[in-house]
């Protein structure tokens, strides 16, 4: 294996500070043992999440410097909209605050209550966004998606057979859109290949069906293609994703991803009557159309981020990383998702503590064993996050994979951090016998793992 390196190196740093165990469990009782809930400077290694959490770059803060904050038609817009035009090549470019909104005003301006969408797998906010529409979410990733062991190249992508099937089925008048995640971040953050796309564009053209990306992760996405898709080893990785959106209608993106930025997201699509509605929408709920929920400069270190993240350099190395990680795991004989994804590496917790029942919330207890013991923050993809009721009743549904994310930030970690985070949890998975199962005291109706409670069994 060999060590990645990285392309740039270390102006700016800060430091992270150190709990003990009895402090940590303290902390854990007093977050209801829900990770969430624990103030982040008792963190150690903080992998909960690789959204808002990206280290800039100098030329990103230097454009911090340049915000040009007027209420209607600010510099920085201009500058954010021709680069957003240039990746994707939609007409209409609306900025958000952040991923959810986008998807809250792209829902309210065309999904009616009793339609369904289909994705090849919904994210958490984007499923409540739907079904707060009264509407329906569809997952229709291709099967192998659902066994941690299958190494296909292209995990992510869409049945596209069943896809059909369902608009048969529903009829395509209740189908206002269809979604494609890139990277499936709730499938293990693995790729879609264009061909598949392609073949769900297709599909969808005979229809008369717009087809949308979520795309916070494209430009992994597109790195993947480089590196796996016949055809494409030579190709720029711009030019793939010029490709990708050019078989679209529209995109959303929570650009606290691949944006490289701190907060920011966008919507972009063809089509100006629903350009018009989204629009109209977001006046009432973000703001005025050229600031969408952000600063001037806020436009700016973003407009500079969707530059940066196609760096070939940049992508090789975060590429590398996460699966240095994940392979560093795997030969520690941590049970994890294969293929390694582009964000995160995802630890199976039904085998890594397969003395603990689903509805004792291994993948939680997982967790938060690995911020007691070291201090390391992932967080749980599972029954927590996906399950449908919070007693041990028969008839609760559960998820079929229950995944601990260990996220890794955009730029913020060394390799060395990662080699503690491996040894951290090979030890772990050594001593996985003493770990306990958690009983939910409290759990929200929606979105039920930011707030949720819970006591060791
Ligand atoms: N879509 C996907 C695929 C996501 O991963 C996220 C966020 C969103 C939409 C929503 O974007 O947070 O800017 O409102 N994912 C984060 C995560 C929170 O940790 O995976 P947002």
């Amino acid at each position: 294996m060999n060590c990645p390196y990285e392309p740039y190196r270390i102006k700016v740093v800060e430091p992270i500070t150190f709990t003990s165990r009895e402090e940590r469990c303290r902390l854990l009782h007093e977050a209801g043992f829900n990770l969430f809930q624990l103030p982040a400077e008792s963190v150690a290694i903080d992998l909960l999440t690789d959204s808002g959490t990206s280290a800039m770059s100098d030329s990103q803060w230097a454009g911090l410097m340049l915000g040009d904050e007027s209420y209607a038609g600010s510099k920085n817009f201009y500058h954010f909209e021709a680069a957003v035009r240039s990746l994707c090549g939609y007409r209409y470019v609306v900025p958000t605050h952040q991923g959810r909104a986008a998807e809250h005003v792209l829902f309210a301006a065309v999904v009616k209550p009793g339609m369904c969408v289909p994705n090849n797998m919904h994210f958490d906010t984007t499923r409540a966004n739907i079904e707060h529409r009264d509407a329906e979410a569809l997952d229709l990733v291709i099967k192998e998606a659902y066994d941690p062991h299958c190494e296909l190249p292209f995990k992510g992508n869409m049945d596209v057979d069943r896809l059909e099937a369902i608009i048969e089925r529903v009829g395509p008048d209740r189908v206002p859109l269809v979604l494609i995640t890139i990277t499936n971040n709730s499938g293990g953050g693995q790729p879609v290949s264009i061909a598949n796309i392609r073949a769900t564009s297709r599909l969808l053209k005979r229809y008369g069906i717009p087809l949308f990306f979520d795309a916070c992760r494209f430009a992994e996405n597109c790195f993947f293609i480089k590196e796996r898709e016949p055809g494409y080893a030579d190709v720029p990785v711009r030019e793939i994703a010029r490709s990708l959106f050019s078989l679209g209608d529209g995109c959303l993106m929570s650009a606290k991803k691949d944006g490289l930025v701190n907060i920011g997201g966008f919507l972009s699509v063809n089509d100006e009557r629903w350009a018009r509605a989204i629009t109209n929408h977001l006046i009432l709920v973000e703001g005025f159309p050229t600031y969408g929920g952000l600063a001037g400069r806020d436009l700016e270190a973003l407009a500079r981020g969707l530059e940066e993240v196609l760096d070939e350099d940049y992508l090789r190395f975060r590429i590398s990383q996460v699966r240095y990680l994940g392979e560093l795991l795997a030969r520690g004989g941590v049970p994890i998702l294969k293929p390694i994804g582009g964000h995160a590496v995802y630890i199976n917790a039904r085998e890594f503590l397969p003395h603990l029942q689903q509805h004792r919330f291994p993948a939680q207890a997982l967790a938060v064993a690995l911020y007691r013991e070291y201090g390391i923050r992932g967080v749980e993809i599972g029954s927590v996050m996906f399950g449908t009721r919070d007693s041990p009743a028969e008839e609760a549904a559960y998820p079929e994979l229950e995944l601990v994310r260990l996220a890794i930030p955009r730029r913020v970690y060394t390799n060395s951090h990662l080699a503690y985070v491996a040894e951290s949890v090979v030890d772990l998975f050594q001593h996985r016998d003493a770990i306990r199962g958690l009983v939910m005291t409290y759990g929200a109706p929606q979105l039920r793992h930011f707030t949720a409670r819970f006591e060791e069994e």
